[in-house]
């Protein structure tokens, strides 16, 4: 076993220990004891990774030509790995590409979900490079109960979503693990290279497996390591080994890419850079996340605009609130910013950072009440998803599957 594997291992058990203190972040679970949510902080120190600090910010500006993505400067996209690499080989005009995914276990997808997608897109647009997209349909059916069929419907579904974010047809490839492994043996060679390094041992420090998991789960973690490698993409990458990658994700992804990181130089390849992101917190507090499978603590794409008013002005029952219990007790002694569910997503949602202050200086001081500052969120939420099921309802099949059919992009190696 190499030192930097010893290394992950003692930093994961920490972090699976479900010491009441700390917080459970696994790509399966995400639990907090305090009501403001994870510590993220602390989870930088754990997971060792970095900081997106303020000089960070200002080079990716300065690189970019463009002012910085809200996800940034509000501290949503808030650690990061080898970002200063990208940076510098931006800098020089030298190419990169990024990597996301999505694991499509339910139809519907949810507010949370569209995060990482939204600034995965920025990058995009800003650097101007290629973008593979993973549907983990394989990683859902051994996790869920789902058929294979199931799995795959879902991940056409879940395409749409994505695609309804405005992403260019010729600059992104979104494919399904079903169909695009067994289409392509670089994809299955990479994968098996990093089945061949990674122990039993070491998946089980790094996921919690044991005894009883199914050896499918256990093998997984090598399939969403293998589009970290520009090698498993020969038609974009004209069979180039050594194009970086940056993978924008949710930090509850990091255990596979630390992973990842260890088996790269290995192999020979460049470890990928990443950027981490918060999690969307659930409608009834940041102690957890949105989940797709209960229906009451998100807010999904296909919601009406009435179910969206009655989730966010349900207070107490649903949205959890910071304000206070009357609008006597609220005007006296003010909202509480830090756990309002409500504030929290206009943070993610309200783009003018001019609105989104005043709007905390007036609740924060009581002058502005619940009623107030949830009806501002209740109007952008119906207008963001408003506009997504207009854009989502206009996709054809055949848009999707050009998204989805293996070829070239618009850039050339
Ligand atoms: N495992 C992820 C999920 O369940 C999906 C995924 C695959 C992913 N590859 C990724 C997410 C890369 C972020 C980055 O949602």
């Amino acid at each position: 076993m190499t030192e930097a594997t010893n290394d992950i291992e003692k930093k994961v058990e920490n972090m699976t220990t479900k010491n009441l203190e700390e917080d459970v972040v696994n790509p399966w679970e995400v639990a907090s004891s305090s009501d403001k949510g994870v510590d993220y902080d602390k989870l930088i120190k754990r997971f060792g990774s970095s900081k997106v600090d303020e000089e960070l910010i200002k080079r990716i500006e300065t690189v970019t030509g463009k002012p910085a993505h809200h996800f940034l400067k509000r501290g949503v996209f808030f650690s990061q790995r080898d970002m200063h690499q990208i940076l510098n080989l931006a800098e020089q005009k030298k190419p990169f590409f990024l990597y996301t995914g999505r694991g499509p276990s339910s139809e519907a997808m949810h507010l949370g979900h569209l995060i990482p997608f939204i600034f995965t897109k920025w990058l995009q647009e800003a650097f101007d490079v290629p973008l593979v997209i993973q549907l983990t349909d394989d990683e859902k059916f051994l996790w869920k109960d789902l058929t294979l069929e199931e799995a795959s419907r879902l991940s056409f579904e879940n395409a749409k979503d994505i695609i309804a974010l405005g992403f260019d047809v010729e600059k992104t490839f979104i494919f399904s693990d079903l169909e695009y492994i067994a289409q392509s043996p670089a994809f299955y060679k990479n994968m098996l290279r990093t089945q061949k390094l990674v122990t039993y041992n070491q998946v089980k420090g790094i996921f919690g497996f044991d005894d009883s998991t199914c050896i499918g789960k256990i093998s997984f973690p090598s399939i969403q390591a293998a589009p970290s490698f520009s090698s498993s993409f020969p038609q974009i990458f004209n069979n180039k080994t050594n194009i970086p990658c940056l993978i924008p994700c949710a930090i509850d992804q990091d255990p596979y890419f630390r992973m990842t990181r260890d088996v790269a130089p290995r192999l020979g390849y460049i470890k990928p850079a990443l950027m981490h992101s918060t999690f969307f917190p659930a409608l009834q507090g940041a102690q957890t996340k949105m989940s797709a499978s209960d229906a009451n603590s998100s807010i999904f794409l296909t919601d009406t605009d009435k179910q969206i008013k009655t989730k966010v002005t349900t207070v107490n029952k649903y949205a959890f609130s910071g304000g206070g219990t009357t609008t006597e007790e609220h005007k006296e002694k003010g909202g509480n910013c830090d756990v309002d569910v409500s504030y929290q997503y206009l943070t993610f949602f309200l783009e003018d950072d001019n609105r989104l202050e005043e709007i905390r200086k007036t609740y924060t001081s009581g002058e502005l009440l619940t009623g107030y500052l949830k009806k501002e969120l209740i109007e952008i939420l119906q207008k963001i998803i408003g506009e997504h099921r207009q854009r989502r309802s206009q996709l054809t099949d055949d848009i999707v599957k050009q998204f989805m059919t293996p070829r070239k992009l618009k850039f050339d190696y």
